[in-house]
């Protein structure tokens, strides 16, 4: 198959693009590598390395506390990168971005800050991300709150018919992966936003797959609550974003309170500080702050559209020569519905033994569940290879990998 050039990244700036990244130049154990586990962790450019030394080597101080030079400076690179990433992710405000550790404290932040009760109801999707499963069944357990699942079609896409049905005055939050990490599959999410919303129901989307790789715009979406991880978007790990409409995040209490969290306490009262700060508990990871933010402004000069058609030219390639092996593809049949995310398996072959073959010429997949157990469960499947794509990526590397495929798959 023949790769449409006009929707790949060209190739002098894939060069430079490959050229921030030292490991695509250095290789592991001196070979090069092809790392397709993208959905798992992404590289890191050194524009964000660089950006996070400097913290700890020109200003290593905390933000928002101590008046000094190396405070104030902290105090402002803090705030430049939330503004970055409220413009990333098309905020109103900057103040509707709380830095959290990752995508997981995002939900579980907004699951127990919603004050959701007996009678209430929250709608999820039959493949979340564990992060957006297991908090919703513990706030079903804990308080009475129902959970719903809606399920998937036949082509393994969003039924908004069944989820329209589903709905009604009960439904206080509809919770969904905006992009499967299990199939790449993008959900309509401003569909189903104007949906909720005509039913009241809010609605928050798991931007942990979606952000990183195609455009997002909180505000075109009319989405409420929006989280994502900064380790899959060329940033660092430990660090995450959770935007929130401010109306809503004024109204909510923190789940986790302390220092930097009060204008004022006495022995027995407090009062919060606003939004975001009431939100952000103790001292916070400046680095990462700083970080998020330089690889938010690395994906914007890149091109969030240039990234997505790339990454799909890429699967298409790869899926193509997969099923012409014979391998199966889970989720939805057209690549084109896919994103950057291939996973198959091969009749008579274990995915993790596939793994560790690829691994031996320093091919880098991911095998197993995904932390989407409860699919795999509901499907009887047991596991499965996944290939998943990013910027750096190139046709090269999409033929190493079916090349070791085809040799893989000989072992049947
Ligand atoms: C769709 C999705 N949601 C949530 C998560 C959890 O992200 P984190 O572990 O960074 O909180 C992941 C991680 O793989 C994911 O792919």
């Amino acid at each position: 198959m023949l790769l449409n050039g006009a929707r790949m990244i060209p190739n002098d700036e894939l060069e430079r693009i490959r050229g921030d990244f030292p490991i695509l130049k250095n290789g592991v154990g001196g070979k090069p590598i092809v790392y397709f586990d993208n959905a798992c962790m992404s590289l890191r450019p050194r524009q964000v390395v660089q950006a996070m030394n400097e913290y700890y080597e020109e200003y290593p101080a905390c933000a928002g506390r101590s008046i000094h030079k190396l405070g104030n400076k902290v105090t402002e690179k803090v705030a430049e990168a939330r503004s970055t990433v409220a413009k990333f992710l098309g905020a109103k405000k900057d103040e509707e971005i709380i830095f959290t550790r990752n995508t997981t404290e995002g939900i579980n932040l907004v699951s127990r800050s919603l004050r959701l009760s007996k009678g209430d109801a929250v709608i999820t999707s039959d493949r979340e991300h564990n992060s957006n499963l297991l908090p919703w069944q513990l706030l079903s357990r804990r308080s009475g709150v129902e959970h719903k699942i809606i399920y998937s079609t036949d082509n393994m896409e969003f039924d908004l018919e069944g989820f329209e049905e589903m709905m009604n005055n009960k439904v206080k939050l509809v919770s969904l992966v905006h992009t499967s990490n299990l199939d790449g599959y993008t959900l309509p999410a401003g569909e189903i936003v104007k949906i909720a919303h005509e039913h009241n129901a809010l609605v928050m989307l798991d931007g942990a797959q979606s952000a990183p790789h195609r455009p997002v715009d909180v505000r075109k979406l009319n989405a409420d609550f929006f989280a994502l991880s900064g380790h899959k978007m060329l940033g660092p790990s430990g660090i995450g974003v959770l935007y929130g409409r401010y109306e809503l995040l004024e109204k909510m209490e923190p789940f986790m309170i302390g220092g930097d969290t009060v204008q004022n306490s006495t022995y027995d009262s407090h009062v919060l500080l606003k939004p975001p700060e009431k939100f952000e508990a103790g001292l916070q990871n400046y680095a990462g702050d700083i970080g998020i933010g330089e690889a938010a402004r690395y994906i914007e000069r890149v091109g969030k559209e240039k990234i997505e058609r790339h990454e799909n030219e890429l699967n298409k390639f790869i899926s193509e020569g997969l099923l012409q092996m014979g391998g199966s593809i889970v989720g939805p049949k057209q690549v084109e519905l896919r994103g950057g995310i291939v996973s198959f398996n091969i009749d008579g072959l274990n995915f993790h033994d596939i793994a560790i073959m690829l691994d031996e010429s320093n091919i880098m997949v991911r095998s197993g569940q995904h932390c989407v157990h409860s699919w795999f469960n509901a499907h009887k499947i047991p596991g499965c290879v996944r290939a998943s794509l990013y910027l750096y990526n190139t046709k090269e590397e999409a033929e190493m990998f079916l090349n070791a495929m085809a040799e893989i798959a000989k072992l049947r």
